[in-house]
């Protein structure tokens, strides 16, 4: 257990998440704000328990991470409040959003740089949610798989999954972007793996054998036990998750109870590939010698 300036800071694993304790966040002050931020980026995803928070204060909270987006899929999002996803399943379901590991919206060109999920009612047992690291994953491929994928790219489709379950307004298409398969963490400089079974079509140069062959290898990886966590919710509960070096995979083994919540997704920055980041890097260096 490591202690911030206010909170308990206790490590689900050492890859990945962490629970925090005596937050109250609906009041916090910028210092205690800063270390609920500064865990999120050591640990990837963080849990908080018994949160009280209007929609409102749900919105204000996620805020102080920047600024919110709307779902692409308007259907789903909170009537009042469009910036919050309803996350919902009941007796009716018969199946539920995040049942694939994935990242959230990838497909977008500035995918979310992290998702506050916040749920109200949860199954008396079941519904817990896996999360992964890409970092994690990333480090444990080897040398010469790693300089591989690093020159590589790969394109995000949005219609992979929405076209099955929805169709776009008349006017509007699916998002859909080209993203590096290997991206650097902009905040911590990890590299990291940034492709998802839900949005990621193909791997762009290869053919289609190869790149299926090589995507799947990937989805395996990923699942490799050591590079997650798992968290049982409570009515209440709250997670936050660094959208950008993980994956998650919400598990539908509770039907006909209900689990009901819903999610602030914060809008975040373009995946930078490794030879991008190395020149922003020099660019910034640079900048910061012109400054002295
Ligand atoms: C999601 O993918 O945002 C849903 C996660 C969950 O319901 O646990």
């Amino acid at each position: 257990m490591s202690q911030s300036a206010t909170f308990d800071i206790r490590p689900l694993t050492p890859a990945i998440g962490a629970e925090i304790l005596g937050a109250d966040l609906a009041q916090l002050t910028n210092a205690q704000f800063a270390s609920i931020h500064e865990a999120l980026i050591n640990h990837q995803v963080v849990f908080f328990r018994d949160q009280h928070l209007s929609c409102e204060q749900h919105i204000a909270f996620a805020r102080r991470f920047g600024a919110l987006q709307v779902h692409p899929m308007s259907q789903y999002n909170h009537p009042d409040h469009p910036e919050l996803l309803r996350i919902h399943a009941d007796e009716n379901s018969k199946a539920v959003a995040g049942e694939i590991w994935h990242t959230d919206v990838s497909a977008q060109q500035e995918p979310p740089m992290a998702s506050i999920l916040y749920l109200k009612e949860v199954p008396a047992v079941g519904g817990d949610t896996l999360f992964a690291s890409m970092t994690a994953a990333y480090d444990a491929l080897s040398r010469p798989m790693q300089q591989f994928l690093e020159g590589l790219t790969a394109v995000h489709d949005g219609a992979k999954i929405w076209s099955k379950v929805s169709s776009v307004p008349p006017g509007a298409s699916y998002p859909r972007s080209v993203h590096p398969v290997v991206a650097v963490h902009p905040d911590t400089g990890r590299k990291l793996l940034f492709v998802n079974q839900v949005f990621t079509s193909h791997v762009e140069g290869l053919s289609e054998h190869e790149s299926e062959t090589l995507l799947a290898m990937l989805y395996r990886h990923i699942e490799n036990p050591k590079f997650m966590c798992r968290f049982r919710w409570q009515a209440n509960s709250m997670a936050i998750w660094d959208n950008r070096c993980t994956q998650h995979q919400a598990i539908f083994d509770y039907f006909p109870a209900r689990r009901s919540g819903l999610r602030a997704t914060v809008s975040g920055t373009r995946p930078l590939a490794v030879d991008q980041a190395a020149t922003q890097s020099v660019l910034s260096r640079d900048a910061d010698l012109q400054a002295a």
